[in-house]
C-alpha cells in the first residue's frame, strides 16, 4: 500500500547574512493512517520540516529532498496553484503560533468560512452551520459569540482551538499539528487530543503530532522521530520510548520528572558534540 506520506532526505536551508542556517538537514519518513509523534529541543528542526511538506517555508529558503509525496502525488514537481489548492483541503497544518497565523483583521467566523467556501461549492449559510458545528466541536461553548470576534479578541487557548477548527473544516486527509495544545489547560487539551484521536480511527487520517512533551507522545502517537539538529536521530515505537537507544533520547527521558523517588539535582543533558553531525 503506498504510505500516505513519503519523506525522503529533506533538507531545508536559510541564506542569512551570517552564512547559511541549515534547519532541516536530511529527514527522512514515511506516515500512514497513524499518529507519528515528532520531538525534539527547540530549534532542531520540527516546524521547518512540517513546513517544507506544507509548502508554507518562506520564499527564499531552500529546499531539496529525493523524495515527497502525498498518496501518488510527487509534491516536488507540483506548481504553486496545485499546492496551494491541496493545502487547507487534503493537507492541513496547525501551526504552532495560531494567533500570528490568523488575519487580525478578519473576523473568526470569516475566516472559517472563507476556507470552507475556497475549496468546496456550498451556499454561505451551509457554510457558516457548518463553522458553527466545527467550533463547537472544539469545545467552544459559544460558537455564534466567537464567530464574531477578531483573532485579539479571543484568548491564546481560544485561538489554538479556532485555528484546529479552521484546520479541520475541510475534513484533510493528512494533519501537522505543531504545538497543538501547548496553551491549552489539561482539560481541554484531552478534548482537542481526542478530536483528533477520532479522526484518525475514524476517517484514517494521518497525523503528525509535533510536541515538546514527552510523555504526552509517548502516550498519544503511534510512533515517535526524536530528532537534533535537523536530523531524525531515532525513531521508535512510541510505547517503546523507554528502550531508546540514542544518547540524547536517552538523556531527554532522564530529565523528566518523576513522582516517585527523589532525584535531586535533577540531571542535565551534557550535549555530545558528535550528535549533531
Ligand atoms: N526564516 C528563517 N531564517 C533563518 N533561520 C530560520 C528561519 N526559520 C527558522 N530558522 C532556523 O531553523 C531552525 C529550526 O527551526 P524550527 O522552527 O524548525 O525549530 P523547532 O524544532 O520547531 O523549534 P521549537 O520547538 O522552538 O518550535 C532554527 O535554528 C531556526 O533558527
Ligand atoms: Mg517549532
Amino acid at each position: 500500500m503506498t504510505p500516505l506520506l513519503t519523506v525522503e532526505n529533506l533538507k531545508v536551508s536559510f541564506p542569512t547574512r551570517t552564512g547559511l542556517v541549515e534547519a532541516v538537514r536530511g529527514v527522512s519518513f514515511t506516515l500512514g493512517k497513524e499518529r507519528l509523534g515528532i520531538v525534539g529541543e527547540s530549534g532542531s528542526g520540527k516546524s521547518q520540516t512540517g513546513r517544507a511538506i506544507m509548502d508554507l517555508t518562506p520564499s527564499h529558503a531552500r529546499i531539496t529532498a529525493d523524495r515527497l509525496t502525498f498518496g501518488d502525488t510527487d509534491l516536488l514537481s507540483l506548481s504553486a496553484s496545485k499546492r496551494r489548492a491541496l493545502r487547507g483541503k487534503r493537507m492541513a497544518m496547525i501551526l504552532q503560533d495560531p494567533k500570528y497565523s490568523l488575519n487580525p483583521v478578519m473576523t473568526i467566523g470569516r475566516q472559517i468560512v472563507e476556507t470552507l467556501l475556497t475549496h468546496e461549492r456550498l451556499s454561505k449559510l451551509d457554510a457558516k452551520t457548518r463553522t458553527l458545528d466545527m467550533l463547537e466541536a472544539v469545545q467552544i461553548h459559544d460558537p455564534e459569540r466567537v464567530f464574531t470576534l477578531y483573532p485579539h479578541e479571543v484568548s491564546g487557548g481560544m485561538g489554538q482551538r479556532v485555528m484546529i477548527a479552521m484546520m479541520l473544516i475541510c475534513g484533510p486527509e493528512l494533519l501537522i499539528a505543531d504545538e497543538p495544545t501547548s496553551a491549552l489547560d489539561v482539560t481541554v487539551q484531552l478534548e482537542v487530543l481526542d478530536i483528533l484521536d477520532r479522526l484518525v480511527r475514524e476517517r484514517g487520517m494521518g497525523l503528525i503530532f509535533v510536541s515538546h512533551d514527552l510523555r504526552l507522545v509517548t502516550s498519544f502517537c503511534d510512533r515517535v522521530l526524536v530528532m537534533y539538529a535537523g536530523r531524525v536521530v531515532e525513531e521508535l515505537d512510541a510505547a517503546k520510548l523507554s528502550e531508546a537507544k540514542h544518547p540524547y533520547t536517552q538523556g531527554l527521558l532522564s530529565c523528566l520528572p518523576r513522582l516517585e523517588g527523589d532525584q535531586h539535582p535533577l540531571p542535565t543533558l551534557q550535549r555530545k558534540a558528535e550528535w549533531a553531525l
